[in-house]
């Protein structure tokens, strides 16, 4: 339990964090909808695909202006915007418009959620106290999880117990208008980034924001020093992209977001019904079990990534993960070409069942939260916006391709091979985890840029100046 800070860091935290649980509710929507999709609106298969995988085209688009908007508008007010966009782009779903307001919706939403991918974790890192920044920046997965869950439980429901599609899938949209509406309105009284205050020079106005978050008149004197003083060092506007240093640093973040969807986690998140298809298993099992775990295990993730820290928790996560995509490829391996559903045996089944939870579990307590919460630590404030867009953007573009690409993938090749493929990422994880990422805990956001701007290796970058 996280005790001694004021009330109003938890509802900053919580009210950003509602970006995650949009994020997921929209992330989720489509794997229990689809099919009342398809009926209210006649669509094949092919517009089907591409209803969905909208979302993810709105989502780098989204990523890609979130910089922009985040620097110029505010953080505070980028969050206002993307609580607008959920809010408006669900609602008039939910009114059943003409086919391609739907689509036009489904991009907005995904604008949304780019949005809020790239502002909420940059608004955690840099409103949240140090020592619970990690925690509070795993909000914002669990809300993802959450929000897959919730709206995975509900569209089951919907689906089951309302058998007119045309009153159902309205339903199925006004879950995620709730949400929205409470996310908008909560982030209208949010206070502002106390680092983009300073980074304008509203030094006022920061502090008084750090008054609100922080204990002792101490801590704001010493938080504000570390900004200034982060900032002082700025040499030019505009020119750190082009650093050395900053470069470094944005491959690091380039390939942890890379690493974070090539371990395959969106192709269970879309597809874990199919999947369990394949091996004959149907059901509430087929349709529940990922977005149930997904949830359960990101809890223990809050507490962990400041217990063990980033980079340990990296390594399990990659070590479960790779254990178990070998799994549920020789389980595949064993099915074979076996069509008929009642000839699978119940050992490839249960190997099956048994290895999707444990990959689920490896990547919820670990890459999940911490790759988006080391790319929100990781980047001087000067360039943070840039790098967080760019690693942002890589997310939802190898997301979108894997989600686009998987199914034929597993048809082409043979359904063993895509676990087998992401069991070499996970080994390639690992190892880049272990050559370049730094271990960022307890370390304060300028004492990592100082590091980096001394010259250090990246993977060194969390070294020294802990705060207590
Ligand atoms: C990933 C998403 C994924 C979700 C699952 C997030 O960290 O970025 O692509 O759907 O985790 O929980």
């Amino acid at each position: 339990m996280i005790t001694g800070y004021k009330t109003i860091v938890f509802y900053i935290c919580g009210t950003a964090a509602m970006g995650g649980l949009l994020f997921g509710l929209d992330q989720g929507f489509i794997a229990n909808s689809l099919e009342t999709i398809r009926k209210v609106y006649g669509l094949d298969i092919r517009s089907a695909e591409h209803y969905s995988s909208i979302l993810a085209t709105g989502g780098v688009i989204g990523a890609l202006l979130a910089g922009i908007f985040a620097r110029y508008l505010g953080r505070k007010r980028s969050l206002v915007l993307s609580g607008f966009f959920f809010c408006s782009a669900s609602l008039v779903s939910a009114f059943l418009p003409p086919l391609i307001i739907l689509y036009v919706c489904r991009f907005l939403l995904g604008f949304a959620v780019g949005v809020a991918s790239f502002v909420v974790p940059l608004y955690l890192a840099e409103t949240a106290p140090a020592k619970i920044r990690g925690a509070m920046g795993t909000l914002f997965q669990l809300l993802i999880t959450i929000g897959i869950f919730l709206i995975s439980v509900t569209n089951v429901f919907v689906a089951t117990w309302i058998a007119n599609p045309q009153t159902a899938l309205p339903l199925m949209f006004a879950v995620i208008v709730i949400f929205a509406g409470l996310m908008f309105a909560g982030s209208l009284f949010l206070p502002e980034s106390p680092r983009w205050l300073a980074l304008k020079g509203r030094r006022d106005q920061a502090m008084a924001v750090l008054q609100k978050t922080l204990n002792t008149p101490d801590d704001v004197r010493r938080e504000l020093m570390d900004i200034e003083g982060a900032l002082g060092n700025q040499s030019v506007h505009g020119r750190i992209v082009f650093k050395g240093y900053f470069i470094k640093i944005l491959l690091v973040g380039i390939f942890l977001q890379m690493f974070q969807q090539l371990v395959g986690i969106n192709v269970m998140i879309y597809y874990a019904p199919t999947i369990f298809g394949y091996a004959g298993m149907t059901g509430i099992i087929a349709m529940m079990t990922v977005p149930t775990v997904n949830m359960l295990f990101t809890f223990p993730a809050i507490r962990l990534v400041e217990k063990w820290g980033r980079k340990k928790l990296l390594y399990v996560g990659a070590l479960f993960m790779l254990i178990t995509m070998l799994a549920a490829g020789a389980a595949f391996s064993m099915i074979g070409d076996q069509t008929d559903p009642s000839m699978i045996g119940g050992v490839p089944k249960t190997i099956l069942l048994v290895a999707v939870i444990l990959y689920i579990f490896g990547f919820a307590v670990s890459w999940g939260p911490v790759a988006w919460l080391v790319c929100s630590e990781i980047f001087p404030l000067q360039g943070r916006e840039v790098g967080m867009t760019v690693t942002t953007m890589v997310n939802w573009t190898f997301a979108g391709l894997l989600m686009d690409n998987a199914l034929t993938f597993m048809q082409t090749h043979g359904h063993a091979s895509i676990f087998f493929l992401f069991a070499g990422f996970c080994v390639l994880a690992g190892a880049f985890v272990a050559a370049f990422v730094p271990e960022t805990k307890g370390v304060t956001l300028e004492q990592i840029e100082r590091n980096l701007k001394a010259g250090k290796k990246t993977r060194y970058l969390g070294d020294q100046g802990f705060v207590n």
